[in-house]
């Protein structure tokens, strides 16, 4: 029998009212002991608020990840009932995250062919250069906000590298990140919807043109190789590519790498023991990120999706047309799965963590997500001897499924 103290703890009705309003818990400051207590109680829990089954437990989660008895167009199938066709939901039915079976193992295929094609040393250099004349500004013992200077300019150069948009092009695009990454939310409301359909719609303005321009003259930029047809024949349409580049590298990639460069200072900060060994040992700037991205992920449940049989799991039957997601935040801490699941420690291996979804719909962007987490914590460890969070003046971002700050003030020796 595994022992874990926060799984014991006996749920506050109101931390048990705000699982069932939305299972994310959004901007908690510690939403870990309430997965520990649901999960303790049910490895899967059904989410009022969510209208969807929350799959709490590792081992259930990686069966999801890897069932294909779950279609996610089913569950957009659900929105598009609920809201009307002429919404976001009806677009994103090109969105690779929410294809299923052989149309999204060929897309899958097409994409990893392309990113194969990317030169990981010089993206490896220019990434490293960027962070380190981001951080030359900085002076020891003066507060300052890592996510201006950091985290939301790091992701935004990285991309524009990769797929050739001057950055000082994109301001007007990423304004509308936000809403864009709530229309993918567990919770939807008729408002959240409307300003899903206003990103898209500025996306398609931006985005278009420059993929017309790409077609006319192929540059040796990733847009271009995503928009070679693949082997099989398939025609990528300037649809697809528009939702391809909007969802996944102005959502998946900006979005969640932001929030990632904010929690590892975060961590580094409320570890300095750990971080100590960091600076000592550069071969556990690795394992240090797999902690990181274990203990605190940035998307903290998948995309969800429909059950399209019933499905028989922990002791309960999902049934037909019901949707699910995997909480990756609570699976992350499983105890069946994880010796002293809330203890942040660098060197733990093995750690089958699931913070990018091992399964049909794994992270496709996980190398470029490592580079770039690798990256700053390297610099981290070679410029800063400490690393203090001011975490009253800081804030946690709010929304749905995501986690990580908005504004983050550190003060570094
Ligand atoms: C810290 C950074 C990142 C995290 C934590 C992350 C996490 C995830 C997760 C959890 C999924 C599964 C979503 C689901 O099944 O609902 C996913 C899918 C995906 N990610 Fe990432 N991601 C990151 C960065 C990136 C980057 C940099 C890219 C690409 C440029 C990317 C591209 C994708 C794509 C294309 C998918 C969809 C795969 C599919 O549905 O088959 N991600 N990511």
């Amino acid at each position: 029998m595994v022992f874990d103290a926060a799984a014991l703890m006996i749920l506050a009705s109101a931390d048990r009212a705000a699982f069932q309003l939305n299972p994310c818990l959004p901007g908690h400051h510690d939403p870990y002991p309430i997965y520990a207590a649901m999960s303790a109680e049910c490895p899967l829990q059904w989410c009022e608020g969510a209208q969807m089954w929350i799959i709490l437990g590792h081992p259930e989660a990686v069966a999801h990840m890897h069932d294909p008895r779950y279609s996610r167009q089913r569950h957009l199938d659900k929105l598009i009932e609920r809201f009307g066709s002429g919404h976001i939901f009806h677009d994103q039915k090109l969105d690779i995250p929410y294809m299923d079976g052989e149309p999204h193992a060929l897309v899958r295929h097409h994409v990893i062919d392309a990113f194969c094609a990317i030169d990981i040393p010089s993206l490896e250099m220019f990434t490293r250069n960027f962070i380190a004349e981001r951080l030359e500004s900085i002076s020891t013992g003066e507060p300052f906000d890592l996510v201006p200077l950091l985290a939301d300019p790091l992701p935004v150069a990285v991309t524009s590298e990769l797929i050739g948009v001057p950055p000082d092009l994109q301001q007007e695009v990423l304004r509308h990140v936000p809403s864009f990454v709530r229309s993918r939310g567990l919770t939807q409301t008729e408002q959240t919807t409307a300003s899903g359909d206003e990103a898209i719609d500025v996306y398609r303005e931006f985005f278009l043109p420059l993929i017309h321009q790409r077609r006319a003259n192929p540059q040796d930029d990733l847009l271009s190789r995503l928009m070679v047809d693949p082997r099989d024949g398939t025609h990528i349409s300037d649809e697809q590519l528009l939702l391809f580049i909007s969802s996944n590298f102005y959502s998946a990639s900006v979005f969640t790498l932001r929030l990632l460069v904010g929690t590892l200072a975060c961590a580094m900060a409320r570890h300095p023991e750990a971080f100590e060994r960091l600076r000592a040992d550069g071969s556990l700037v690795g394992p240090a990120l797999e902690e990181v991205l274990r203990w605190d992920p940035p998307a903290q449940a998948l995309n969800a999706s429909a059950a399209t049989e019933p499905i028989e799991l922990a002791g309960h039957t999902i049934a037909a047309g019901d949707s699910v997601t995997a909480l990756v935040g609570a699976a992350n801490r499983d105890p069946r799965v994880f010796d002293d699941p809330h203890m942040f420690r660098i060197e733990r291996d093995p750690n089958p963590h699931l913070s990018f979804a091992p399964g049909l719909h794994q992270c496709l962007g996980r190398q470029l997500a490592r580079l770039q987490g690798r990256a700053v914590l390297d610099a981290f460890r070679q410029r800063f001897q400490a690393i203090h969070c001011h975490e009253q003046a800081s804030h946690r971002f709010m929304g749905d499924r995501f986690r990580g700050f908005d504004r983050l003030i550190l003060e570094v020796q």
